[in-house]
């Protein structure tokens, strides 16, 4: 039985009527760029996460380096970034004059600790990238408390939740990304910033429109960087879906520890309650597992095999620097299948797939 490495269509299709209603409307309506679906979104997804403020951009990337400026982060300044994550988190910081300085994550959470983050401060440091890899919810209480502002890149952890709070409710700003394979997905790009600082929402607003708030005066040199309304209006038919899905995600992570993975592979280890975006495991032969699954028909992705740190684009940021559970996380992960409606049977095949390939643990 093939088992597809993530499902976005069988999560939607039921709500393909009502999606198919609302853009008939936005269209026989005519406001295309910040009108009534943008404004309505922004207030339902900051209250979903539990933030004072969203504003909508144009995707998860802009999202970053408009919460970055907004945050005041700009030339002469540094920003930490944890290397082991998708190359758009640390791309975004240069973008605003600002230099990436790359940090290490724990292998077994895939995420930043306050350690890792402590050992990259500088009297330079301005803000600390936290991404919330795969879903998990990274410790952002312990690094504020090391005296730096944090910007949560949820890109990845929509749905997630720990006991502070939901990811885009716990540092100063945080960003998401609506990709159309994210936990909550467009059907394009898009993208949110969510703060509870008046005074970051009100910047990132003129930010997203030419740095204006009335497109006559222009106070900054800005972006054009806006939620459209027609991907509003599919996010806003999908969001009050999102707790379920993000349920279906944990059932799929509690499937395959039932079915036995866990004797097989390292599982990921969960932070805070993870609506798991991707499901990655890590393995010594990861390579050859992939080959395994692959010829079973199970999908399978390493993501982050060269981590950021080592691309070409960054060779200027990242002076010889050891990161050694990021060289271990990108050696040995490997995504799984993961998606809201991942069963039991489906969990049993992978692991049986898994087994198969008798490549030890
Ligand atoms: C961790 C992370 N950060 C940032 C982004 C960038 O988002 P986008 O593709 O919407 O620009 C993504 C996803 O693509 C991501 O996974």
């Amino acid at each position: 039985m093939p088992v597809p490495l993530f499902d976005t269509s069988t999560p939607i299709a039921p709500l393909r009527g009502a999606i198919d209603a609302k853009l008939a409307e936005v269209i026989d309506g005519s406001r295309f760029i910040l009108g009534p679906e943008v404004s309505a979104f922004e207030s339902e997804f900051a209250a979903y996460v539990g933030a004072e403020h969203a504003i909508g951009v144009a995707n998860g990337t802009d999202a970053i380096t408009l919460a970055l400026r907004a945050m005041g982060v700009g030339p002469g300044d540094e920003v930490v970034v944890p290397s082991f994550t998708f190359y758009a988190s640390a791309e975004a910081i240069p973008l605003t004059g600002a230099r990436p300085v790359f940090c290490d994550v724990d292998p077994e959470t895939f995420c930043v600790t306050a350690e890792t983050v402590k050992a990259a401060l500088t009297p330079r440091t301005k803000a600390v990238i936290v991404v919330h890899l795969f879903g998990n919810v990274a410790p952002v209480a312990e690094i504020e408390a090391l005296g730096v502002p944090v910007l949560e890149d949820a890109a990845q952890a929509a749905g997630s939740r720990s006991p502070e709070g939901r990811p885009g409710s716990l540092g100063t700003a945080a960003t998401f990304s609506f990709f159309p394979s994210k936990n909550l997905g467009a059907f394009g790009d898009g993208g949110a910033i969510t703060t509870r600082d008046g005074e970051v929402a009100e910047r990132v607003r003129m930010l997203r429109f030419h740095g204006s708030r009335d497109k006559q005066t222009f106070e900054l040199i800005g972006h054009n960087s806006r939620l459209d309304e027609l991907q509003a209006a599919i996010l806003r038919v999908q969001l009050p879906h999102l707790e379920q899905w993000a349920d279906g995600r944990r059932q799929g992570g509690a499937n395959y520890e039932a079915a036995g993975l866990g004797e097989l592979v390292d599982l990921p280890r969960a932070l805070g309650e993870p609506a798991w975006h991707l499901y990655v495991i890590r393995h010594d032969r990861a390579d050859d597992l992939a080959e395994a699954l692959k010829a079973a028909g199970i999908g399978q992705k390493a993501y982050y095999r060269v981590p950021t740190h080592e691309q070409p684009a960054m060779r200027d940021y990242a002076p010889a620097v050891e990161l050694p559970g990021t060289a271990e996380a990108a050696r040995t992960h490997l995504a799984i299948p993961m998606s809201p409606v991942l069963s039991r049977e489906q969990a049993d095949e992978v692991v049986s797939v898994v087994r198969d390939a008798g490549l030890g643990h």
